[in-house]
């Protein structure tokens, strides 16, 4: 980055008869983090131009000298070649001075009737409207992975858990469709971000509005916006659409670290209930036999990240009065942040969940072997006619039993069971089955199979949709 320009006269410099400090322009510089912004930037501009030469207010030629630099420039920015400056602050003044020195004074004219804070408003909105579409893109991927998954293994029986303690068994596809629908609730968290975005605030100038006849509503259909912010004011001090970014980018870092969570537990030689792939597990240098789930581990830590770039423009916005402040600046790297930390853990978590070995032999040792279905032979009583409060105590003593003589379910005799109560009978064996226990959950939502099949078909068709 070129700082030779220090000291030199800004495109604001009218009113100053010496040059900033060293350690102003060090401050105020943000051209080292919003330089990504280029390609919006030069989009509001090619259309704020387009807007201008047909109120009349650009010439022609003027029009076409603009549309072609600025063209140029966004060559030389992906070529490599744009020398970006510091002392012209940010985006917006690198791209304008780049373009005032290879087209001349129809470069000046650009900025008539716009000021930098509706630009930097218009350019912050299209960054999170292109980045949303993108994270759309991959969260979809994610989802469709998880019903491919949830679908292969339909017939896989694993415990499910409450305090981490084993529960009730369900179906691997169930519990792997929760964090589906979690993810769904996500995607339409991406959705609300993107229509509070689509509010054009270009057009209402540095607060007042401006002092020619913007056509803001052609400006509206060139970038592609619903709607026009009908009030100039809050058109540069609103930053809500960014907030919901994050607040977007924060919930699903923790859904992603809960999930990471699992895959943690579920991959450590104690649980082996899968195996992550050796393309995400890494090696320690010391200890030879290690497979460490670090990606799992790495998006779990990501959204301390996340939280943070959400509570960091929080904490900028609040008693900021009305209206453009320059504190706004500091909206961007929290928004960039949160983008590339969300992609990345995507991107992750959708070659984790794909390359990942589900052991199923593994499930259903565990499923069979820590009283799953307790609940199941509590239910089985209550068909007897047994009240579902005795009948929990019953089952409670007779697990209390089989612990104490270190025997399970399956190996306890019918004589054995007939002391607790007298109403069970050799049917009460297909009931402490965990395999079929899945397939007596009868209600809306449950694991049976045929719900988990009901699940995918449903979330098959919000993919589609
Ligand atoms: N770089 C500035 C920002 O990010 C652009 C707007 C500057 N406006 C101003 N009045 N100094 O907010």
């Amino acid at each position: 980055m070129s700082d030779s320009s220090k000291g030199s006269k800004k495109l604001w410099g009218g009113r100053f008869g010496d040059t900033t400090s060293h350690i102003t322009e060090k401050i105020s510089s943000s051209i080292h983090f919003d330089k990504v912004l280029y390609r919006q930037d030069i989009r509001g501009s090619m259309a704020h131009a387009k807007m201008l030469n047909a109120i009349g207010v650009l010439t022609d030629d003027d029009y076409k000298n603009i549309t072609r630099g600025l063209e140029d420039v966004r060559h030389e920015i992906e070529e490599g070649t744009f020398e970006f400056s510091t002392s012209l602050e940010d985006i917006h003044m690198n791209i304008e001075s780049r373009l005032t020195e290879m087209i001349g004074d129809a470069g000046k004219r650009l900025h008539t009737g716009r000021s930098r804070n509706d630009q930097i408003a218009l350019d912050l909105r299209l960054f999170i409207i292109d980045a949303c579409n993108d994270i759309s893109l991959l969260l979809k991927r994610l989802i469709l992975e998880l019903v491919t998954l949830a679908n292969r293994e339909i017939d896989t029986v694993m415990p499910g858990y409450t305090h981490m303690q084993v529960a009730q068994p369900v179906r691997f596809g169930h519990h792997m469709l929760a964090h589906a629908w979690a993810l769904v609730r996500d995607l339409r968290r991406l959705e609300f971000t993107l229509s509070s975005c689509d509010n054009l605030p270009l057009g209402s100038g540095a607060l007042a509005g401006v002092n020619y006849p913007s056509d803001r509503e052609m400006l509206r259909k060139e970038l592609d916006f619903s709607k026009i912010i009908p009030n100039s004011m809050d058109g540069v001090s609103d930053r809500d659409f960014a907030l919901d970014f994050l607040y977007f980018a924060s919930m699903l870092g923790m859904h992603l670290s809960r999930f990471c969570e699992e895959l943690v537990i579920w991959s450590s030689s104690e649980f082996s209930f899968i195996r992550l792939s050796d393309t995400v597990t890494t090696g320690s240098s010391i200890m030879p036999q290690k497979r460490n789930p670090d990606i799992a581990e790495l998006i779990r830590g990501k959204t301390g990240r996340l939280y943070g770039d959400m509570i960091s423009l929080f904490t900028v916005m609040k008693s900021l009065p009305l209206t453009y402040n320059r504190d706004f600046q500091e909206d961007k790297e929290p928004v960039f942040d949160a983008v590339e930390t969300v992609m990345l853990s995507l991107e992750g978590m959708i070659e984790m969940i794909s390359s990942m070995e589900v052991n199923s032999g593994r499930l259903k040792e565990t499923v069979y072997s820590n009283f799953s279905t307790a609940t199941d032979l509590a239910d089985y009583l209550v068909q007897k006619g047994v009240p579902f409060r005795q009948s929990h105590e019953v089952i409670g003593n007779i697990v209390r039993y089989c612990e104490n003589e270190k025997k399970d379910f399956f190996s306890l005799k019918l004589e054995e069971m007939k002391k607790f109560s007298d109403k069970f009978e050799t049917d009460a064996v297909d009931v402490i089955n965990p395999e079929t226990s899945t397939e007596r959950k009868a209600s809306y939502g449950s694991t049976s199979k045929e719900s988990v099949k009901n699940q995918i078909k449903m979330l098959q068709k919000i993919l589609e949709g």
